[in-house]
């Protein structure tokens, strides 16, 4: 008997990769209903070869649904999740809302699939942030090997993190610039096309922004408490795939080739590491994927223990969709099935 699946948001950037990698991946889904607003009543949205009709999200019974994959925005999931999980159903959700919530897991599955079991208080899971998820990958098999102490890392995110509007904005201004049309930012705080923005979310007290504060909490709450993380978040003109530059600092030594070799060992991780023209990854090439990819893995000569390297990944898949997925398959593998026998 397969489950059905209720994709919340379908009509947006992570909702569409989610049916796609439903489709893809042949989850065990007997039934899949696209919801999103009433706006997108109708609206069309492709689930392998099949089209589906959006439904709406306000008018839909979530009885008898095993799983509701949700990406519909913090504001959405805050009031819909605990109704959604009171009716039986399990949340998986692409927002920032329930991250921190201690009866709520924060899950990647190759790094913390064990803590899925707290699923129950609330009948919710949540996904990290994009740039988390992709740089808790990496870190999980280093931290085995060498125990990490100190993670400072710089992002280049991409603008298929802040949604499909913040797509068009970049691609309205790049057209735009080539008429001299003067670019109106509206989803950014400034010009976004043929330029970089030091600021992903809201400002803290502190003087960092939301989106570097949540890289930091969420790689201690799936990792380990005891790490330290600095981030600087940076906005860049590329469509799809976020980069990472990471300098990592160990509590023991390892060397590069020890850390090519357990970053090659594990689940998930492409290292392509050659020290030559093009040999290494961007975000192009990781745009579709479902791997991390490494590159330019080398000593950092300022710390006793250190590695500097560069990672890529597509956000929509492994910083969310694929995230999503793999987290209801794990739940599917961990429990419903023992307990369906
Ligand atoms: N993009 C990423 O890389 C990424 C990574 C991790 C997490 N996330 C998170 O995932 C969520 C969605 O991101 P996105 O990039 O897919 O955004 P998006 O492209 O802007 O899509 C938003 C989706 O939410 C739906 N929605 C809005 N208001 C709704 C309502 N009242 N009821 C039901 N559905 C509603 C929209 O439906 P309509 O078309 O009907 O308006 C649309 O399907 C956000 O919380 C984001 O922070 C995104």
């Amino acid at each position: 008997m397969g489950y059905k699946v209720a994709v919340i948001g379908a009509t947006g950037n992570v909702g569409r990769e989610m049916l796609n990698i439903l489709a893809e991946r042949e989850f065990p889904a007997d039934e899949v209903i696209p919801l999103a607003s009433r706006r997108s009543i109708g609206v069309e949205v492709s689930y392998g070869d099949h089209t589906l009709k959006c439904r709406d999200l306000e008018n839909f019974d979530f009885k008898g649904i095993d799983f509701a994959l949700m990406s519909a925005g913090s504001a959405i999931s805050k009031e819909w999740s605990p109704r959604i999980g009171s009716a039986g159903c399990v949340v998986i959700d692409n927002s920032s809302c329930w991250r921190y919530d201690p009866d709520v897991p924060l899950i990647v599955p190759e790094v913390n699939a064990d803590a899925i079991a707290g699923f129950t208080k609330k009948n919710i899971i949540a996904n990290p942030n994009c740039s988390t998820a992709q740089l808790v990958v990496v870190l999980k098999p280093l931290h085995d090997a060498a125990k990490i102490k100190r993670v400072v890392v710089s992002t280049y995110q991409s603008v298929s993190g802040a949604g499909k509007e913040a797509m068009d904005e970049l691609w309205n201004q790049t057209k735009g610039i080539f008429v001299t049309q003067p670019p109106e930012p509206d989803k950014f705080t400034k010009q976004i096309a043929f330029n970089v923005i030091p600021h992903i979310d809201v400002f803290l007290d502190d003087g960092s922004t939301k989106e570097e504060w949540k890289m930091m909490v969420e790689t201690k709450k799936i990792l380990d408490p005891k790490i330290q993380v600095v981030a600087t978040c940076v906005r860049v003109p590329v469509f799809v795939g976020h980069a990472e530059a990471i300098n990592v600092e160990f509590e023991g030594s390892i060397t590069t080739d020890e850390a090519r070799q357990a970053l090659r060992d594990s689940l998930g991780i492409v290292v392509l590491d050659e020290r030559d023209d093009g040999g290494y990854v961007t975000p192009k090439e990781a745009t579709g994927e479902d791997a991390v990819f490494v590159s330019r893995i080398r000593e950092d000569p300022t710390v006793e223990n250190g590695l500097s390297m560069w990672v890529v990944s597509d956000n929509l898949r492994k910083g969310a969709a694929l995230n999503t997925v793999q987290i209801a398959e794990s739940l599917i593998d961990g429990y419903l099935q023992r307990k369906a026998a």
